[in-house]
């Protein structure tokens, strides 16, 4: 049977959440923390956050880079799937959403082991690429800076490493002629894409949640 890509029926939905309940108390406290400081509602769904955590416990990811910081859901996501030594470097460019994640790294325990670097991601991975190899790069950001993001990702993973992509279907709009107010985004996604499933640096694929997870294994 060729069986669809995804599946809309809310009540599997429901179960899945209940049963894998992937948004515990402190998680649930960095989401009110944030919307109450005024931070935009856009951080990883619950659901996405644990495929995070997952996904950086199957590669047993010690040194992850993720570009767009916000409160820092996804990146404590992260950091439980990394272990006792894992430590993440993780970059925003407007400090007042650094601040919120400076304070729930520290509420998680992980004060010492993430790196909060503000700043323009450009720039700052050109600074980070001395640290290179990294296990995992989550990106996260810009939607017109995803090509280079993952193009970074590509030089700087180690084999094995995964590169992880949050809004891979751009809002619903990614198979779209790129036109009108998303239409720089809508190509950079497209370009994005390419690059994954095309360019040989990866074996890619999607996972179709709300957003749409890529992840790609660098060869
Ligand atoms: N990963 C977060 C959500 C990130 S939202 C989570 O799931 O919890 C996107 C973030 O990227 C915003 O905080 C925004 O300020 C930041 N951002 C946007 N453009 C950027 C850039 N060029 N460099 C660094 N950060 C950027
Ligand atoms: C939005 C959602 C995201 O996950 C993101 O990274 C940026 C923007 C949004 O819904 O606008
Ligand atoms: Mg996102």
């Amino acid at each position: 049977m060729n069986k669809p890509f995804g599946n809309d029926d809310p009540g599997l939905a429901a179960y899945v959440a209940r049963t894998y309940a992937p948004e515990d108390d402190g998680l649930r406290e960095i989401r009110e923390r944030s919307q109450r400081a005024g931070l935009p509602d856009i951080q990883l769904a619950a659901l996405d956050a644990r495929h995070l955590e997952v996904l950086a416990r199957a590669c047993a990811a010690r040194r992850a880079v993720e570009i767009g910081t916000l409160g820092g859901y996804s990146g404590v996501s992260l950091l439980r799937g990394m272990g006792s030594t894992g430590v993440l470097d993780t970059i925003e460019i407007d400090p007042s959403h650094a601040e919120i994640a400076r304070e729930s790294f520290f509420r998680a325990g992980f004060a010492e082991r993430a790196r909060i670097h503000v700043g323009r991601a450009a720039e700052v991975l050109r600074r980070l690429a001395r640290h290179a190899p990294f296990d995992l790069c989550f990106i996260d950001a810009d939607k017109e800076g995803y090509p280079d993001y993952l193009a970074w990702s590509a030089d700087h993973l180690r084999k094995g490493g995964l590169a992880v992509l949050d809004n891979a279907f751009l809002f619903g709009r990614l198979h779209e002629e790129p036109k009108g107010e998303l239409s720089a985004a809508i190509a950079a996604m497209q370009k994005t894409h390419e690059m994954l499933a095309h360019s040989g640096y990866f074996c890619a694929t999607v996972l179709p949640t709300g957003e749409g997870l890529a992840v790609g294994v660098k060869l």
